[in-house]
C-alpha cells in the first residue's frame, strides 16, 4: 500500500546552484504582481542572479516593503511602481520611474493576476470582466507600456500563464479563459517582434505551496490529497517556478521563443483518482479485487 512506501520527493534546488551568479548583471527586469508569491520569488532569484528591478502592484505598502526586503537580500537596486495593470497611465508612470532609476528595461515579468471561485452560474458579468481585464488585458497594457524599452534591449518577456484552461475545472472560467488568452496573446508577441530579436515565452505553474492562489483555490485541508495526486508526489516550491523564470531569461534560452512551459510535477497528466492513487503505481496487486477485465 502506498503508506507502507517511503513517498519519494525530489527535493528543490535553488537556480544559483545550476546557473553562474552573474548571468543578469546589468539588466532590468520590470515585473507586475512582484509584492508577493511566484512573481516575487520570481524577481529576487533573477536579482539574485546580478539584475536591478522595478515591481508594480496595486498594495503600495505591501509593494514597499517587498521592494525594500528585494534589494536587502540580494544586494541589487529595487523600486516599487504602485499601480493597477488594468489603468495604461499607472504602467506608463512605472516604466517612467524604471528608466529614470536604471536606464533600460531588459525582462518583464506579466504576472499581475486575480482569481476567485465561481461557478459560471454564479458569477456575474462584471466580476467575470474584472479576472479578464487584470489577467489578460494587464497582460496586453503590460506589453504595450514596455515594448519601446524592450526592443532597444532585444529583451525578453516572461507571462504567468496556468495549467486550468487544458482542460476544464469547475469554477474557474474567468482564470481560464484569461490565461487561455495570455499564451495566444504570447505568441502573437513572438511572432511579430521575432524579427526584432524580442523573445516572449510563458510559464504555466501547478499547485504551488505557500501562494495566495492556493489559499483562496484550495478547499481547506486537502494539501496531502493535492500532493498525493502529482506525479512527482508534492506541490511546488515558488522557488521551482523562479528557476524556470532564470533559464527563459538566460542566454541559455536564446532560441526558445513562443513557448509555454508548464511546471507542475506532471500534474496536468493525471486528471483524478480513476484508480486509487498512487496505490495503483506503487503496489499494483493490492487493488487487484477494484480491476476488472484486467491480466494483473
Ligand atoms: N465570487 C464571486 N464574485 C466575486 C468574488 C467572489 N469570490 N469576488 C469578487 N467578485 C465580484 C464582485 O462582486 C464584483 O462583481 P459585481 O459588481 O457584479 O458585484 C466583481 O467581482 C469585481 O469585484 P471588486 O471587488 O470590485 O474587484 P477588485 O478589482 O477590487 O478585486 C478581484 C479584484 C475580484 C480579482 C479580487 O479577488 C482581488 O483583488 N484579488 C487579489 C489577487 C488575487 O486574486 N490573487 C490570486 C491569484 S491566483
Amino acid at each position: 500500500m502506498a503508506d507502507e512506501h517511503e513517498r519519494v520527493q525530489l527535493p528543490h534546488s535553488p537556480s544559483t546552484s545550476t546557473f553562474k551568479d552573474d548571468i543578469f548583471k546589468g539588466k532590468v527586469l520590470f515585473c507586475t504582481g512582484g509584492g508577493s508569491g511566484i512573481c516575487y520569488e520570481m524577481t529576487k532569484a533573477i536579482m539574485t542572479h546580478g539584475a536591478q528591478a522595478t515591481i508594480v502592484g496595486r498594495k503600495a505598502e505591501r509593494l514597499e516593503s517587498a521592494a525594500q526586503s528585494l534589494s536587502q537580500s540580494t544586494g541589487k537596486r529595487c523600486i516599487a511602481a504602485s499601480g493597477d495593470v488594468r489603468k495604461p497611465e499607472d504602467l506608463a508612470n512605472a516604466v517612467r520611474k524604471t528608466i529614470e532609476a536604471f536606464g533600460r528595461i531588459d525582462f518583464v515579468i506579466c504576472g499581475a493576476a486575480g482569481n476567485f471561485l465561481a461557478p459560471i452560474e454564479g458569477i456575474s458579468s462584471n466580476a467575470f470582466r474584472t479576472v479578464l481585464e487584470i489577467d489578460l488585458l494587464g497582460t496586453y497594457n503590460t506589453i504595450k507600456a514596455t515594448l519601446e524599452e524592450v526592443k532597444k534591449t532585444r529583451g525578453s518577456y516572461l507571462h504567468v500563464s496556468a495549467t486550468l484552461h487544458y482542460s476544464g475545472i469547475p469554477w474557474q472560467s474567468a482564470p481560464s479563459a484569461a490565461k487561455a488568452g495570455v499564451d495566444a496573446l504570447s505568441n502573437a508577441l513572438a511572432v511579430e517582434m521575432g524579427p526584432l530579436g524580442v523573445r516572449s515565452n510563458c510559464v504555466a505553474p501547478g499547485a504551488i505551496r505557500g501562494t495566495e492562489g492556493m489559499e483562496r483555490l484550495a478547499p481547506k485541508g486537502s494539501e496531502d490529497l493535492i500532493d498525493l495526486g502529482i506525479p512527482l508526489q508534492k506541490m511546488g516550491e515558488k522557488g521551482d517556478i523562479a528557476s524556470v523564470g532564470v533559464f527563459l531569461f538566460s542566454p541559455a534560452a536564446t532560441w526558445i521563443t513562443g513557448e509555454v512551459i508548464v511546471c507542475d510535477g506532471g500534474g496536468r497528466h493525471f486528471q483524478g483518482p480513476m484508480l486509487p492513487y498512487p496505490t495503483s503505481t506503487l503496489d499494483p496487486q493490492a487493488i487487484k479485487s477494484l480491476v476488472t477485465g484486467s491480466k494483473l
